[in-house]
């Protein structure tokens, strides 16, 4: 049977418009418009602000009293770009609360050096190379990774380049580069692990955008457009988890830092723009603390900044998530899975 094609192109046939549905003429215009807002407008509204209610409640209490952290003892935790920076310091906290840990970086011999550093923590650790930007290179990880350390319950998608870079600037095959390691790569680590996770009804996704990825900032177009796109993603993932059964059993989680004191050139420039003194600089360890706190405690969104940050962050995001809830729901939430799709084309046949 050929599998149907999950998209719509218009490169073969050229582009056919869709007619619009016949709408009856029988009913007339302010009739219409009484009867679309008796059905869907006020109910929506009334929907809306009832679902606002346990939002910001839990959302306050949330604020102050954190939900039960679950534990990971035991499991085995992935970690992209565990050599240097960010990464090495969530392996070692990952390490700390029991997991085994698969370090996977292009950077060898500094993955090995995290290896060590977590083997002294008393857990078992791996290095691993690979490109994460290359789909084949991460299904072939997989393989050694469940063959040295069992199936990945963990998974840190942390690597990325910081580039501050336009637009204009760079060669095209750098913004490529930037788009394959920010974000295509998470698509193939999602991929190739989440069907063992649903399979054993357990896990954990941690992607680490930025503050960049709410804030857009200029002279770093190409990276704020991948860390706005790993927001979304992660987003649309969770909301998808929720609706297929899974949103208990596998939290998808989003990091959004501030800057934090990982690369010198970053610091360097940084200093040079005299930013050093205005900008609150995270240490890697504080981050990677809020990230695996908030992971474990079932948050969908970390926020490791200074608290009027996080406290503007968490109010500017109140009505857009109910106001995207409520549409998703009354609109969207009924889009069948491809593989539903499939199975109703075939009974069909
Ligand atoms: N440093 C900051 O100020 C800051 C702020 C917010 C978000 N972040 C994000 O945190 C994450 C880590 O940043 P960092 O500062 O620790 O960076 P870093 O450059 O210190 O470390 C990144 C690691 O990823 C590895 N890597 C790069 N490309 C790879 C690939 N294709 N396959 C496998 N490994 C690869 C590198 O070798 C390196 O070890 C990034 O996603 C970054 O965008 C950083």
């Amino acid at each position: 049977m050929a599998t149907e094609v999950p998209y719509f192109t218009n490169a073969e046939n050229g582009y056919v418009p869709a007619k619009l549905a016949h709408r009856s003429a029988a009913s007339s215009q302010p009739l219409r418009l009484l009867r679309f807002v008796v059905n869907h407008v006020i109910p929506d509204t009334v929907k809306f602000l009832l679902q606002l209610i346990p939002l910001a409640l839990s959302g306050l209490v949330g604020l102050v009293l954190p939900s039960k952290k679950k534990s990971i003892h035991g499991h085995t935790a992935l970690v992209t770009g565990g050599a240097n920076g960010l990464g090495r310091a969530l392996c070692l906290r990952l390490a700390r609360e029991g997991c085994q840990v698969a370090v996977v970086d292009i950077d060898l011999a500094g993955a090995q050096r995290t290896v060590e550093d977590v083997r002294a923590l008393g857990v078992k650790a791996e290095a691993f190379l690979a490109d994460i930007a290359n789909y084949e290179a991460v299904e072939r990880m997989r393989l050694e990774v469940e063959s040295k350390l069992g199936p990945v319950d963990v998974l840190v998608n942390n690597a990325g380049l910081l580039a501050v870079l336009s637009l204009s600037e760079g060669k095209p095959a750098d913004l490529e580069r930037i788009v394959n390691v920010n974000l295509l790569s998470h698509f193939w680590t999602i991929r190739t692990f989440i069907d063992g996770m649903k399979q054993r009804q357990r896990g954990y996704i941690l992607a680490v955008s930025s503050i960049l990825g709410c804030l857009p900032m200029p002279r770093t177009v190409s990276y704020v457009a991948t860390k706005f796109a790993i927001r979304g993603m992660m987003q649309a993932l969770q909301r998808e988890l929720t609706m297929d059964g899974f949103g208990e059993k596998i939290v998808a989680t989003t990091l959004f830092p501030t800057f934090i004191a990982t690369r010198k050139e970053l610091m360097d420039l940084l200093s040079e723009l005299s930013l050093d003194e205005k900008l609150a600089i995270l240490t890697p360890e504080n981050v990677a603390d809020s990230a695996i706190e908030g992971m474990l405690r079932g948050q969908v969104d970390v926020y490791a900044a200074p608290f009027f940050i996080r406290l503007f962050m968490y109010l500017s995001g109140i009505l857009p998530y109910a106001l995207t809830s409520l549409l998703i729901q009354t609109i969207m939430g009924k889009v069948p899975t491809l593989m539903d799709r499939t199975k109703k084309n075939s009974s069909t046949e």
